[in-house]
């Protein structure tokens, strides 16, 4: 993960890297068994390169204490590596050039579980894997299984946190399927 965080630092594979203060490659363990994976750092994770620390991290770390599970206990990282200007959604270009620093960071982590966080990290995941992707409405917190190369993994897909920064009832839909993974976790991990 070391060498790659350096190709990933230096890298201009996109536009975003004119834009950006500092990427974000990834936070947390390498050895957990579990990994989430965002959408783009926004404007403080930019300005530090860490994870989740603005206040969508704030939301994440209140429903992650829900179930005891620390940040070292996940590894945290985001389909887009660079922060978008005014949190633009990922266009296609951007991601079709980052991807594949996500792919080489799955083979070196060889999660069991992973938590795709908000619609577009689900889609392109579910995209990934060749399952069908509908509406993140529809499909939170079920339990999908995708096979790779190292293992049969689940994948898990969840509302945003950053959701629950304007809607309270996004809170307390996110709180239930946090505690409804918290029993899947439990049932892996045996
Ligand atoms: N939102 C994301 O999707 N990722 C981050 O790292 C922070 C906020
Ligand atoms: Fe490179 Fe990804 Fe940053 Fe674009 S977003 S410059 S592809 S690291």
């Amino acid at each position: 993960m070391e060498g790659l965080g350096i190709e990933i630092n230096n890298c201009k594979k996109c536009e975003l890297w004119k834009t950006r203060n500092k990427p974000l490659v990834g936070d947390g363990s390498v050895d957990a068994n579990i990994l989430v994976i965002g959408e783009s750092p926004g404007y403080n994770e930019d300005i530090r390169g860490r994870a989740f620390i603005g206040e969508a991290g704030k939301i994440l770390d209140q429903l992650l204490g829900l179930i005891n599970l620390k940040r070292d206990d996940i590894y945290i990282t985001n389909i887009l590596k660079c922060h978008p200007p005014r949190n633009h959604n990922p266009s296609r270009d951007e991601i079709n050039s980052c991807i594949k620093y996500l792919d080489r960071q799955i083979n070196i982590l060889k999660p069991k579980i992973i938590l795709t966080l908000g619609k577009y990290a689900s889609k392109e995941i579910f995209n990934k894997f060749d399952l069908e992707f509908s509406k993140i409405s529809d499909i939170h917190s079920k339990v999908f299984e995708a096979e790779l190369d190292f293992d049969k993994i689940k994948i898990i897909p969840l509302y945003h946190p950053a959701v629950a920064c304007y809607h309270n009832n996004m809170f307390d839909i996110l709180k239930k399927d946090f505690i409804k993974l918290g029993n899947i976790i439990g049932q892996v991990q045996k």
